[in-house]
């Protein structure tokens, strides 16, 4: 075991933005915790990465990590030193500068020798995020992935995650992966599916996206628009989510009851599974 987590609450102020958040990542393994913007995706990797500091986040449970967490962070917020130039910075890292120059082509960045050269204020916005990711790339043991992707090109992207599964299998990096596009999710390991600060489905990645068992991991899966559909029109699925419900997805569910609207669901395991359900 890597990282354990276990989340009671935690708020910003007085609002409640995540709860009863159990999970652990082994040694060598993937998590991908999944779900739209406002679910507590970054919320849940400050507590973990001990980022929370900086923020006007207070929380009660237990977080045990048995490596530091490397971040490749969503945003850039300037975590690189100003007075040095990028190659004395990555040296710190990793003395080998052949890995170093062939992780800043994985991360998609061209004319590699100038880039080292460069001192952070050189560099465009999307340069520095590359520079970030190659440099958490290098160092990593346990690594936290929050959307990383979001200033990168769709090929890039899908390099950085080949990266990343290069990185798991060869290297036996852990990694927790945070998205909201299903679509990067081609590799094995487990999934989280979040809303609204709550675990709704939890599985093997494999399992959960072929059979989905909560209606909102099944919307996911369904209004990700595919690669390969450039030329029929992308047809997404719909999902009526109305919050004045104990369980907010009464209106989109075949199963729903009575009890779905008076009494917020626990998870329940179903075999290796678990989903937040009453039936
Ligand atoms: N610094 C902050 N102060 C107050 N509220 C915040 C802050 N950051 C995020 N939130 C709120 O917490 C909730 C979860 O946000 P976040 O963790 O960023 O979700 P995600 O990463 O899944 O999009 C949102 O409702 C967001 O508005
Ligand atoms: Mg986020």
């Amino acid at each position: 075991m890597i990282c354990s987590v276990k989340i009671e609450e935690a708020f910003y102020g007085e609002r409640k933005v995540l709860e009863d958040i159990d999970f652990k990542v082994d040694e060598g393994g993937i998590l991908a915790i999944v779900g739209e913007s406002g679910a507590g995706k970054t919320t849940l990797g400050r507590i973990i990465s001990g980022l929370y500091r900086f923020y006007p986040l207070r929380y009660s449970g237990t977080i045990e990590l048995n490596a530091t967490v490397d971040v490749i962070p969503q945003n850039i917020t300037d975590s690189l030193d100003p007075i040095f130039t990028i190659k004395e910075q990555m040296l710190e890292i990793d003395s080998n500068l052949e890995r170093i120059k062939n992780t800043l082509e994985i991360v998609g960045l061209d004319n590699v020798n100038e880039i080292l050269c460069s001192y952070p204020h050189n560099l465009s916005g999307g340069m520095k995020q590359r520079v970030l990711t190659a440099m958490a790339l290098l160092r990593a043991h346990l690594l936290l992935a929050d959307e990383f992707t979001s200033a990168l090109d769709m090929i890039t992207k899908l390099k950085v995650v080949g990266l990343l599964k290069k990185l798991n299998r060869e290297k036996g990096v852990s990694i927790i992966f945070i998205t909201h596009d299903m679509e990067l999710l081609d590799f094995e390991g487990d999934m989280m599916v979040m809303f609204d600060g709550n675990v709704l489905e939890k599985g093997s990645i494999e399992e959960v996206k072929a059979s989905p068992l909560h209606p909102y991991t099944h919307f996911l899966i369904n209004s990700t628009p595919k690669l390969d559909m450039h030329y029929t029109r992308q047809r997404f699925e719909e999902i009526n989510i109305d919050r004045k419900f104990a369980c907010p997805f009464v209106e989109s569910c075949e199963k729903a009851g009575e009890i779905c609207k008076k009494e917020k669901p626990g998870l329940k395991q179903i075999g290796g599974r678990w989903v937040r359900c009453h039936f």
